[in-house]
């Protein structure tokens, strides 16, 4: 089987456009989350986490158009049976599930997911606790007789962490460490995700073959993993900064799991 891998330099909310309705079986966001300081709403609960990423700074009404903007495009092009996952923390996640509740009735959230890090970093300001989760979202577009894919029998017999004994029902808390450094080798990228997180989402909720999609696929996790384990991919990235990272990741790395054949392309969009 050869699997094919395109990397789209551009702005996802145009990218997003130009792709057909119903195409996508899965579809993995880990959008800007506006918890960058100067601009926006100014979380800042930790000095170590504090981040002052350009990407990541909006205004309160622009974030809530933004958010609105890739989330219907993301509900467009994925198939009936398909599903979405988001990432997010207290800063963005309550406003995805505000808006697909409220404005996207053809769409079920399945679960939450709380992603619990356990050598999260410490808070120094002593004024908090100690933010050690991520949250997920996990939704789907059920519709033309189609409902969502679940590999069930993959995730008692594969996932297994502190809180998720191997052989038992996966609980919706999992407990995932920080990407290690031997992950970010191809480049530094301040909210790279861990692989482990990235195989539980796709292997719970694709076969081989499928397709893919992430629109804001920063350091390419997402497409390095659907490569690995022989789904299609697509992932679109606006920073030029990043697409070097990527790069390196899906090409320097030929190996996947079955040894299959692989296809990359990268390509810049041209509005
Ligand atoms: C939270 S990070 C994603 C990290 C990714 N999950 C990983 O494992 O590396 C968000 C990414 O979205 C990119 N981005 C921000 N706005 C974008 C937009 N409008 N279109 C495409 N990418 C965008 C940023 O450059 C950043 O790399």
């Amino acid at each position: 089987m050869k699997t094919t891998h395109k990397i789209i330099q551009g702005d996802a909310l145009k990218v997003l456009k130009t792709i057909p309705d119903n195409s996508v079986d899965l579809v993995f966001a880990d959008p800007p989350y506006n918890m960058s300081k100067k601009k926006g709403l100014n979380w800042a609960y930790s000095k170590h986490v504090t981040m002052q990423e350009s990407w990541d700074m909006f205004s309160k009404d622009d974030f809530f158009k933004f958010n609105n903007g890739w989330l219907a495009e993301c509900f467009r092009i994925l198939k009936h049976g398909g599903s979405l996952w988001i990432s997010g923390s207290f800063h963005n996640i309550y406003q995805m599930g505000f808006i697909i509740q409220q404005f996207h009735p053809e769409i079920k959230i399945n679960n939450s997911i709380v992603w619990f890090k356990p050598n999260a970093q410490p808070n120094i300001t002593c004024r908090f606790f100690t933010e050690s989760t991520e949250h997920l979202i996990w939704a789907t577009k059920n519709g033309d007789g189609k409902k969502w894919k679940f590999n069930y029998q993959w995730t008692k017999d594969h996932i297994t962490d502190p809180i998720n004994p191997i052989g038992k029902q996966t609980r919706n808390v999992w407990s995932i460490p920080l990407t290690p450094k031997s992950e970010k080798w191809a480049g530094a990228h301040p909210t790279q995700k861990p692989f482990e997180l990235l195989k539980r989402i796709i292997l719970s909720s694709t076969n081989e073959g499928d397709l893919v999609l992430d629109p804001f696929v920063g350091s390419g996790t997402t497409s390095a993993v659907a490569k690995y384990y022989g789904r299609n991919s697509i992932g679109i990235e606006l920073s030029d900064k990043y697409i070097g990272i990527i790069k390196k990741r899906l090409q320097e790395n030929q190996k996947t799991l079955s040894g299959s054949q692989t296809e990359i392309t990268i390509e810049k969009f041209k509005d």
